[in-house]
């Protein structure tokens, strides 16, 4: 887990136990399910006769982090699968932890890594795919690792049902920036933007990351996309350095107050490089 959210690991943290411990709520096969899983996972229990025995519709929480957002999500939408995946075993854990504590039949964690996503969903089967508060990987060699990119959608799209949509919630405004560059490239619709999530969609469950960046003073960025009509050869044709999103420009650079997180040196260097040029400008004049 990115960030040093390992520091606070408890002394007393055995990961082995701890997935085995929650291991009912943890599905170490996700591949077996591709294509049932609203079926296979519906517990059947308290249901209706007239209800057919499935979920609604099943949807993913990509990088679900320790759970808290799936969670919350699927305490209030019973009728609907909510899909937890994290390749850090550590979230792992502490989801799994989460779900069995919350006593939820529709919720489900999973190791995996959102570059898979087509071995674990088939066509359609996703109504909609979370990335709240995603790693941004800021360097440009390491854009690749991006789930908020064109290669990512383009994947994305494959198992998106028809009307589906892809939410992405962040701390970062050079990551969001960069996703709005993203979303037409893969033949994406932008559905909504905002630049105030909480203010604007007060409602959504917060993440982990949500209420500790939050109280950190970040503000959240927030988007909605649809699959629209696949682009024939997409091509990449962004900047793929997430500090080329960032204002350039000294006073902007100043009133950010927030730097989002994991760019807090390149704020910094960005500030220190205009502080320099404005220097040099009035020693010129
Ligand atoms: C910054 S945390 C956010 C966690 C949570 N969504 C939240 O908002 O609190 C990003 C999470 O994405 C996970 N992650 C990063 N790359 C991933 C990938 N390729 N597939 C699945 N999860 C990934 C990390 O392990 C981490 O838990």
């Amino acid at each position: 887990m990115p960030h040093g959210m390992h520091a606070r690991l408890p002394r007393n943290f055995v990961l082995e136990e701890r997935l085995e411990r929650y291991a009912r709520a943890i599905e170490l096969a996700p591949a077996a399910w591709r294509g049932r899983w609203a079926e296979g996972c519906w517990p059947g229990i308290g249901a209706r006769q007239d209800q057919p025995p499935r979920f609604r519709e099943v949807r993913l929480d990509l990088g679900c982090g320790k759970g808290t957002f799936a969670v919350e999500s699927a305490r209030r939408e019973p009728d609907v699968l909510f899909v937890a995946m994290d390749s850090e075993p550590i979230c792992v854990a502490y989801a799994a932890q989460r779900v069995c504590e919350s006593g939820l039949p529709n919720v489900v964690v999973v190791p995996g890594s959102g570059m898979r996503i087509r071995e674990f969903f088939s066509p359609g089967e996703l109504s909609c795919i979370h990335l709240n508060f995603p790693t941004p990987f800021p360097r440009k060699r390491e854009a690749g690792k991006r789930m908020a990119s064109m290669e990512r959608l383009l994947d994305f799209r494959e198992v998106l049902a028809p009307g589906a949509q892809v939410r992405l919630r962040t701390d970062s405004q050079p990551l969001f920036d960069f996703m709005l560059t993203q979303v037409p490239l893969a033949g994406y619709e932008l559905l909504w933007q905002t630049r105030d999530a909480r203010a604007e969609l007060p409602d959504v469950p917060a993440s982990e990351y949500e209420e500790r960046l939050g109280a950190l003073g970040a503000r959240v960025f927030a988007l909605a996309a649809t699959p629209g009509p696949a682009p024939e050869n997409p091509v990449q044709t962004a900047e793929l350095s997430l500090a080329a999103y960032l204002p350039q420009d000294l006073e902007t650079l100043e009133g950010l107050g927030y730097a989002p997180h994991g760019m807090q040196a390149t704020v910094t260097n960005l500030r220190n490089r205009a502080l320099r040029e404005a220097a040099r400008d009035r020693s010129r004049s």
